[in-house]
């Protein structure tokens, strides 16, 4: 199954953005560190094309410093684009911040020009918490609950620096299926919208093929990476007493466990992808997401054939292979 969930407001919040970006410098994206590519949003990057971007990787204490690296130079590497690690325990985030939306826009500044900044990220990425840092004070209630729409405010960082809230929830479809499954990981997506169960697994899979020791040492267990995901959760269920009758596990309160410790940095610092991998994720994603599209089509075609709201094509469709092997020019087929 994969994971799919619309917090809603989304048209709002999408004519929203577009019509504030009008007025704005350079776009700050809050990724979580621990999934820069699942919890990036491709809508955003549609909305705000050709706006200087800077990603600001945030939550770093929980993710794997080697990895965060790794994907600061990914992002650093694209052209209009940096990036930056940044996490809640920083007293003096701004500094960083201000910094880089100068190099990405350096003919704003002073009086007359301000720097005008949006700032925007998946619910749960930690924007509440930043900019009540960046305001001083406790402006915007913390929590994790999921797609909790607020106002877009304006916050002045400087006389010559305005930072724009965003206003409302952005949430991508997502066509990756791992990202659905990491993103509910993370506490990005509602409650509702995932099982445990599977949540826990996929992310078992993972983390005990990639750091093995943190499981193990959470949960005094040996041997994870050679378990499967099912035995592992079992023997975690076991190990933190998540029983029911009879003895066994309750596999549910297990999953819970895991999910818990994996948010709360219990399992050790992690990151569930490398940019290679996401990379790939998404290639496949992608190819995926055209075939069901392709399939879609078809099926509303013949629905409008049947209600005679399109004529029935006159003969049916062959593959350009088809053809090119009955002697066609397969060049000129394949050429359009
Ligand atoms: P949002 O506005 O993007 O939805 O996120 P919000 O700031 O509400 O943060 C979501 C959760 O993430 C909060 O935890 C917050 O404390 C935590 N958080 C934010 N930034 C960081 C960070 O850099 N590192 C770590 N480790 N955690 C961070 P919570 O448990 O849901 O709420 P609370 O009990 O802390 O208030």
């Amino acid at each position: 199954m994969a994971i799919q969930w619309f917090p809603g407001h989304m048209h709002l919040t999408r004519k929203a953005i577009a019509e504030r970006i009008k007025d704005i410098d350079v776009v700050v994206e809050l990724l979580d560190a621990r999934l820069p590519g699942s919890s990036a949003n491709p809508m955003l990057a549609q909305i705000t094309k050709g706006k200087p971007a800077l990603k600001v990787l945030n939550k770093q204490d929980l993710a794997d410093p080697v990895r965060t690296a790794a994907w600061l130079d990914y992002f650093n590497a694209q052209s209009d684009v940096r990036a930056l690690p940044l996490d809640a325990s920083m007293s003096t985030p701004a500094k960083a911040l201000v910094a880089a939306c100068h190099a990405l826009a350096p003919n704003r500044g002073g009086m007359a020009k301000p720097m005008r900044v949006l700032i925007c990220g998946i619910p749960n990425v930690g924007k509440s918490t930043l900019i009540n840092t960046l305001k001083g004070k406790r402006a915007a209630k913390t929590g994790d609950e999921a797609g909790v729409t607020k106002l877009e405010q304006r916050i002045t960082i400087a006389d010559d620096f305005y930072l724009y809230d965003t206003p409302g929830v952005l949430w991508p479809r997502i066509i990756v299926a791992k990202s659905g499954y990491n993103l509910a990981a993370s506490g990005a997506v509602g409650r509702n919208a995932f099982d445990e169960e599977e949540v826990a697994l996929e992310l078992l899979d993972y983390v005990r093929q990639h750091y093995a020791e943190g499981l193990e040492s959470r949960y005094k267990l040996t041997g994870v990476a050679g378990q499967t995901d099912e035995e592992l959760l079992e023997a975690i269920g076991r190990k933190r007493g998540a029983l029911q009758g009879g003895g066994k596990v309750n596999l549910t309160k297990a999953a819970e466990i895991v999910i818990h410790d994996f948010r709360s940095g219990s399992l050790g610092r992690l990151t569930l992808e490398t940019p290679e991998e996401f990379a790939e994720w998404l290639r496949a994603g992608e190819k995926l997401d055209a075939e069901r599209q392709i399939k879609k089509d078809a099926i509303e075609e013949a629905r409008l054939i049947r209600l005679k709201k399109i004529p029935r094509p006159q003969k049916p469709r062959e593959p350009a292979y088809v053809k090119g092997s009955q002697g066609d020019d397969l060049d000129d087929e394949t050429s359009d």
